[in-house]
């Protein structure tokens, strides 16, 4: 069967549907782009209920909680009744999690994890792990030993380990190098400490990790959301889409923003380490809200964006304004769903066939765009065929 939206884009100038491919359309990353309210999060819904008529892998990471009623779907809200497993997670990412920034703490910090996994795991403790006195022998020896061991460790824990590994010889005839340490770096500690109490205020704050308190409470079940993404990557779920809720944190946009990275991938890696035949599709609405200012060469969305396309991950973003992404970024998408947009400046950013409509691009109706599908450079007036279920928009309404 060959997968093709019969009639879901209808050509403005000829008046006749427009059928696309679903490959088309998506194999070379789509990006919708469009001012608040053109559209955006319509169409996107349209493409994903078409796609589960073809049977598609399809996961939703939803920042602001918009796509609550998808029928056949697996929906997760972290936080809530879901947790991110930090055990997946390298230090890398648990430091963009927490937000630490002092270069003396990120440093430090793959060394603390891996006293804390010590403790838990060797030692079977459940306080910081001390390396002042320690032997170097004795640590090397715990270390064999967290081997073949489990890696799980006390997240709570880390700023109190982080001043653990502050530890230096002493500066006198006493000073004895066959041990990690005999005494505090009290210059470095004192130079971190605000950084640590920071640390230890989002520690308090984070419950990205934990499970919810009513977790004993059985009717609820906690998924942990690395296990359902591994789970969509590597399986077929034809009648099921996973949407990952991420409401919970939209008022905190640098959380919101670590998790897409570490969610998106999160992806990669598993679909990486289990090479499958079918493509998998994630999108991510309003994404100029969750896109760093800098991207690191191994952000999440970025990687999907290079090399998703080798092992079947396809991206769709929406986002209000084509200027919220990088050329690098914009670059790498081969489909564009244009509704209007607000400035010449974002028309230029575009490629060039869709230029030509510039103006016409500036004066769109709602629920039309421009389209341009991967390996051509046509470009076609369309209207969206919205899908018959609804997502919510922000729009309150009031009963007076
Ligand atoms: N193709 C369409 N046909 C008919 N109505 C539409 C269409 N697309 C959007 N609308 C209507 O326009 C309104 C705004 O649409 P939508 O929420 O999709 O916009 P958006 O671009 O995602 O906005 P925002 O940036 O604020 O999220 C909705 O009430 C929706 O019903
Ligand atoms: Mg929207």
């Amino acid at each position: 069967m060959e997968t093709k939206f019969e009639t879901l884009f209808f050509n403005r100038v000829n008046q006749q549907y427009k059928p696309v491919k679903l490959d088309n359309l998506l194999a070379q990353h789509l990006l919708i782009t469009g001012v608040t309210g053109s559209g955006k999060s319509t169409t996107a819904l349209s493409i994903m209920m078409g796609m589960k008529a073809f049977h598609q892998n399809l996961i939703i990471l939803d920042p602001t909680g918009e796509y609550q009623s998808i029928p056949n779907s697996r929906r997760v809200v972290l936080g809530r009744d879901s947790f991110l497993d930090v055990n997946h997670l390298n230090a890398n990412e648990i430091g963009k999690m927490l937000d630490i920034t002092h270069p003396q703490l990120l440093s430090k910090l793959p060394l603390a994890i891996e006293s804390l996994q010590i403790s838990r795991n060797v030692l079977k403790s459940t306080a910081v792990y001390k390396k002042i006195d320690r032997t170097r022998d004795n640590h090397q020896f715990n270390l064999k030993r967290l081997r073949i061991a489990n890696k799980d460790f006390d997240l709570n824990l880390i700023a109190d380990q982080l001043i653990e590994e502050f530890v230096i010889p002493r500066n006198d005839d006493k000073a004895d190098f066959t041990l990690l340490g005999q005494q505090y770096d009290q210059d470095t500690i004192q130079s971190v400490w605000s950084d640590l109490e920071t640390l230890r205020l989002a520690l308090r704050s984070l419950k990205v990790t934990e499970l919810p308190e009513d977790s004993s409470d059985n009717h609820i079940v906690h998924y942990d959301v690395g296990y359902l993404i591994n789970l969509f990557v590597t399986h077929r779920a034809s009648e099921q889409s996973l949407i990952i809720d991420l409401s919970e944190y939209a008022n905190d946009i640098h959380l919101s923003q670590t998790l897409i990275d570490i969610l998106t991938r999160e992806v990669m890696i598993n679909r990486q380490r289990f090479p499958k035949k079918f493509p998998v599709v994630v999108f991510i609405d309003e994404a100029h809200r969750y896109l760093p200012k800098v991207i690191a060469s191994d952000n999440g969305i970025f990687s999907i964006l290079r090399e998703g396309r080798k092992i079947g991950v396809d991206l769709m973003l929406s986002t209000q304004s084509p200027l919220d992404l990088s050329a690098k970024l914009i670059g790498q998408f081969g489909s564009f769903i244009c509704h209007r947009l607000g400035s010449p400046e974002e028309v230029d950013v575009l490629p060039p066939a869709l230029q030509k409509s510039r103006l016409e691009l500036m004066a769109l109706p709602v629920g039309e765009a421009f389209l341009k599908t991967a390996n051509s450079s046509d470009v076609t007036l369309v209207q969206i065929t919205p899908a018959s279920v609804e997502h919510n928009t922000n729009n309150i309404s009031f009963d007076i």
